[in-house]
């Protein structure tokens, strides 16, 4: 018998975009000799959603940034008692908000770069911030994704107008020490005792300083290079934060964590609840290293979300 799944993509944050085009990739890549597949925008569709819930057998979330990625529709799947692909409500609002996710990675001894958080309305002194935090500075969204509303701050006088940015996206800002070294993302994919999957190196070309939205979505601007040109000591380590992390921020399926390695240090950057998703973006294109390809991996995640929801 065909399984029904409620594909979720589009929704309201910044990255509707990039979701409706992974939307469409996934849509294009599910078996439909196994799955009868509706679409739902959460822009206008969540009454639809809640009429059908009867009839859904698992949904694919294929949205990123908040009321997405956050655990809102991940809380509302839950009401309605449908399964669906990778964390929960708790580890989703744990991941999405980068300085309660920093406070997790730093109780499981997990690096990361210093940081001080400020609200919209804290005093700002940029003089101490660049002493404390050494310049370059990154500044960014708590919550947030697609480097939407982030900043590398090369001198003091350029704190302020980061900071604006930032709080275009959120009213709390995180400034981060900047690390230069080589940027990594760690996959990792499973229920019990997950395993991570190839690293992948990523190299945006001379005129973006950093994995910016460009960098991120434009073809041939980012080399990624898997796995990542690394030591096997490094390797091992890196591969080992991604599963702590997806532990530590209560991560269940797959979760994908970006971190940069300098020198013998790795520091973690963030964890993805929510990876892109077609089939060259970084979690299909680690998974393909691991032999799995893109509809095998929709395969895979519905069924370790069925099966998660079947043990709750
Ligand atoms: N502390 C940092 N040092 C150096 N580069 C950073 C730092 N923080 C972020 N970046 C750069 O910005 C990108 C986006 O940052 P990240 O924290 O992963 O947020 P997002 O959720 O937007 O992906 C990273 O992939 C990296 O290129
Ligand atoms: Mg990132």
């Amino acid at each position: 018998m065909k399984k029904t799944i409620a594909l979720l993509c589009g929704g309201i944050s910044a990255e509707r975009d990039v979701s409706l085009k992974s939307g469409e990739q996934v849509f294009q890549a599910l078996n439909k000799a196994k799955y009868d597949v509706r679409r739902y925008d959460p822009q206008c569709d969540l009454p639809r959603l809640v009429a059908d819930a009867g009839d859904i057998d698992a949904a694919l979330i294929i949205l990123h940034g908040p009321h997405g990625e956050d655990g809102t529709v991940q809380g509302l799947l839950e009401l309605l008692d449908i399964p669906f692909q990778g964390t929960g409500v708790l580890g989703s609002a744990v991941c999405m908000n980068k300085l309660a996710a920093k406070q997790m990675y730093a109780t499981s001894n997990i690096p990361v770069p210093p940081a001080v958080a400020l609200k919209r309305e804290d005093p700002v002194n940029g003089r101490a911030l660049a002493d404390q935090l050494g310049l370059p500075l990154v500044v960014k969204p708590i919550k947030g994704g697609s480097s939407i509303g982030m900043t590398i701050v090369r001198r003091q006088e350029g704190i302020a107008a980061a900071m604006a940015k930032a709080f275009e996206q959120d009213d709390t800002a995180l400034m981060e020490a900047y690390i230069q070294g080589i940027e990594i993302t760690g996959a990792v994919l499973g229920n019990d005792d997950p395993q991570a999957l190839p690293l992948i190196e990523i190299i945006p070309d001379a005129t973006h300083d950093f994995f910016d939205y460009e960098a991120k979505y434009t073809a041939g601007v980012t080399q990624e290079i898997c796995p990542a040109r690394i030591s096997p000591a490094l390797t091992e380590k890196a591969q080992r934060y991604a599963r702590m992390a997806h532990e530590a921020l209560f991560c269940k399926g797959y979760s994908r964590t970006d971190m940069i390695v300098r020198g013998e240090d790795i520091f973690v950057l963030e964890t993805n609840t929510i990876p892109g998703m077609t089939p060259t973006s970084l979690f299909p294109q680690a998974a393909q290293a691991a032999g799995i390809s893109f509809d095998r991996l929709l395969d895979r995640l519905i069924e370790l979300g069925v099966e998660a929801h079947g043990r709750r």
